[in-house]
C-alpha cells in the first residue's frame, strides 16, 4: 500500500514567524492523525526557524525544502546545498517544480542530476513535472509528461526511484483556480505510472507515490485522492492557512 502525501509549497510566502505560526496552528489540528504523510515546504530563509519549532514542540511533519543545488559547496550564488539542508533537518525537497522550469531555465538534466544529489544524501525528492496549455491543446501531454519523467529520473534504479515522490502539475491548472478534473488527473498519472513500469518494472513502479497539484482545494481533493493511481496533492495556496490546509489532510 502506498501512503498517501499532502505537501505543502508555501512558494515565496510568508516571513519565519508566520511560518512557525502555520506549523504550530497545523500541528494543533492533525497531531494524531497519521493516515496521511504530511510536508511542508517553507521558504528557505524559514527553515532554521521552522526546523526548530518543530524540534522542540515534538512537531512530527516533514520538512521540505523548494529547491537545492546538486553540488555540497562551491561558488553558486544564490543556491543551498544538500548538505546545508541535512543540517536543519529537512527531509523533502522539491525539485523542478514549473515555476523554477519557466523563470528559472531549469532543465531536465539539471533535474535529473538534483533527484541523484537528494537521493545520494538520504533526502526525498518531489519532482514535478507537467504540461503547458498550449501543449495539453495541441496534444503533446503524455509526451511532454513521459519526456520529463524519463530526463529525471534518468540512471536510477528500481531501489532508488520508490524513495522518490512525483508530482504531476499541469502548469495551467497552477494557481489559477482551473484543477484537472480527477478523471484527468488520473489519465496522465496512470500514463506515468506505466512508463515507471517499463523502466524500473511493475513493483518498483507500483511503490513509487504520485500527487496531483494544481489548485487543489477541500472542494476537490476527495474526488482526486479516490483515483487509483494518485497518491496525494502538492497544494500551493490551500497550504498557506492552517485550517484549509487541516481540511486537506484530514479529507477522507
Ligand atoms: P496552487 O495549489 O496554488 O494551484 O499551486 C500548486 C503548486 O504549484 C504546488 O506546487
Amino acid at each position: 500500500m502506498r501512503r498517501p502525501i499532502i505537501a505543502g509549497n508555501w512558494k515565496m510566502n510568508l516571513m519565519p514567524g508566520q511560518a512557525v505560526d502555520l506549523v504550530e496552528g497545523l500541528w494543533a489540528d492533525i497531531s494524531g492523525y497519521d493516515a496521511v504523510e504530511v510536508v511542508v515546504c517553507p521558504p528557505c530563509i524559514d527553515l532554521p526557524a521552522v526546523s526548530e519549532c518543530m524540534r522542540s514542540g515534538d512537531i512530527r511533519i516533514g520538512l521540505g525544502a523548494q529547491s537545492m543545488h546538486w553540488e555540497e559547496s562551491g561558488a553558486f550564488t544564490g543556491e543551498v546545498s544538500p548538505t546545508m539542508l541535512l543540517g536543519l533537518g529537512v527531509t523533502h525537497v522539491i525539485i523542478g517544480h514549473s515555476e523554477r522550469r519557466q523563470l528559472f531555465g531549469e532543465t531536465d538534466q539539471g533535474v535529473n542530476r538534483k533527484v541523484k544529489s537528494a537521493l545520494a544524501h538520504g533526502l526525498v525528492p518531489i519532482m514535478c513535472v507537467g504540461e503547458t496549455l498550449k501543449q495539453r491543446e495541441a496534444g503533446e501531454t503524455e509526451g511532454t509528461v513521459t519526456g520529463q519523467v524519463n530526463c529525471g529520473l534518468f540512471e536510477l534504479g528500481p531501489q532508488e526511484i520508490s524513495t522518490v515522490v512525483l508530482a504531476y502539475e499541469p502548469i495551467w491548472a497552477i494557481g489559477t483556480g482551473k484543477a484537472a478534473t480527477a478523471q484527468d488527473a488520473q489519465a496522465v498519472i496512470g500514463v506515468i505510472r506505466s512508463v515507471l513500469g517499463e523502466q524500473f518494472g511493475e513493483q518498483a513502479a507500483g511503490s513509487v507515490r504520485i500527487q496531483y497539484g494544481g489548485s487543489v482545494k477541500p472542494d476537490n481533493i476527495s474526488e482526486i485522492m479516490a483515483m487509483p493511481d494518485i497518491d496525494g496533492a502538492l497544494v500551493g495556496g490551500a497550504s498557506l492557512k492552517a485550517d484549509v490546509f487541516t481540511r486537506l489532510v484530514r479529507f477522507s
